[in-house]
């Protein structure tokens, strides 16, 4: 066993830097996919939201804050700019990107390997970057907005016998939202 470990040590010492962060051995242990979809899995059009609710934004910020949040470069440049309190990581295939107040890298699994120390990082968007992480994800806080939206970009679809629900709550139409949504957690129960 122990000289197991030793080989496996020697092994990661030859191997390049970008080797090494290209195929890490390492796997985060709590990974949370975060997003909101409508009934029709849409996420967002012409790289923009599709609806404003307010505490969606509450929850996403209360969950987040604290953590790092991993996204695409598409959904950073959605932003108005690098989320407070959170270390933005943003997964680019441009070595030359840079922006303010955020740590780029070139694959999920080098984001995640930079997110190693956090006891939870999220995952945050888009479409691309969600249907990628689904296999490293361990828990998903999903907001299902119940209507159908028009989009160009779309969450992946929920397998049952990967996802179980854990806890959900419900949100009905008001006079200050006319959305119904309803903010729902699963647990992965099994790997693809
Ligand atoms: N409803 C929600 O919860 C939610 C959340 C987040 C975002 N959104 C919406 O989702 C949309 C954006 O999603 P999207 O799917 O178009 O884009 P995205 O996933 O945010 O970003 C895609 C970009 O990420 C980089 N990328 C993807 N896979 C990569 C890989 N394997 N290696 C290296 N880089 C990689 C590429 O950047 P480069 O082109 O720079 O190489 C790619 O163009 C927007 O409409 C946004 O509003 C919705």
């Amino acid at each position: 066993m122990e000289h197991h470990r030793l080989n496996k040590t020697l092994l990661e010492e030859e191997k390049t830097p970008q080797e090494a962060v290209a195929n890490p051995d390492y796997e985060h242990p709590n990974v949370t996919l975060i997003a909101a979809a409508s009934e029709n899995d849409a996420l967002g059009k012409d790289n923009d939201l599709l609806w404003h609710i307010r505490e969606d934004l509450q929850r996403f910020k209360d969950l987040t804050c604290g953590h790092a949040i991993i996204m695409g470069r598409k959904t950073f440049e959605s932003l108005p700019k690098a989320l407070p309190n959170r270390t933005n990581i943003v997964i680019t295939r441009n070595n030359d990107y840079q922006a303010t107040g955020i740590v780029c890298c070139s694959s999920l699994e080098e984001a995640l390997d930079l997110a190693k120390d956090d006891p939870q990082p999220f995952i945050i968007g888009g479409g691309q970057i969600y249907q990628q992480a689904m296999p490293f994800a361990h828990t998903l806080e999903l907001t299902r907005v119940h209507d159908h939206f028009e989009a160009d970009t779309f969450f992946p679809t929920i397998d049952p016998t990967i996802w179980q629900e854990v806890w959900r709550e419900t949100h009905p139409k008001s006079d200050n939202q006319p959305l119904a949504y309803t903010f729902i957690t699963y647990k992965k129960i099994a790997t693809s």
